[in-house]
């Protein structure tokens, strides 16, 4: 594996509950999330704990970018198949972040790593 230079670290820790309450609104969940996360999450039994993980790992980017502009719905969360998470941002094809996820009914945390392009 290639050497490369991290150039930012974040972290985020997201209330299940909040997340709950805000996902009530469809304007918010627009504006947070893409439709294959809320996809991935709304098949599953813990959907709030999973919208709660994007969320965090939403924040987490902001962070390790240091860029508080970023559209929320422009990072986008997938899974592999063995359910590894990965996250892009739009439009930036060169990015590289790592990212891994936790959840409990009660929170929900993400740590990002971003690399210089
Ligand atoms: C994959 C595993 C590590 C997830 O840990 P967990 O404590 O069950 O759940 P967590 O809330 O901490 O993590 C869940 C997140 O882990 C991530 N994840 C899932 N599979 C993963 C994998 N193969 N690699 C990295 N991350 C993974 C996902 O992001 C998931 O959240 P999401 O589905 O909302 O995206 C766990 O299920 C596992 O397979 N452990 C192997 C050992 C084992 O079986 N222990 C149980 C013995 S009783």
């Amino acid at each position: 594996m290639k050497a490369q230079t991290i150039s930012g670290l974040g972290v985020d820790l997201a209330e299940v509950s909040r997340v709950r309450r805000l996902a009530a609104d469809p304007r918010f969940l627009k504006r947070v999330f893409t439709p294959g996360e809320l996809a991935y999450a709304l098949k599953s039994k813990n959907k709030f704990e999973r919208l709660a993980a994007r969320f965090a790992v939403k924040e987490a980017v902001i962070k390790a970018l240091d860029e508080t502009a970023l559209p929320l719905n422009s990072i986008e969360v997938e899974n592999t198949p063995s359910g590894s998470p990965k996250v892009t941002v739009k439009g930036r094809p060169g990015l590289r972040l790592l990212v891994s996820i936790s959840h409990t009914r009660a929170y929900a945390v993400a740590s990002v790593i971003a690399f210089k392009a």
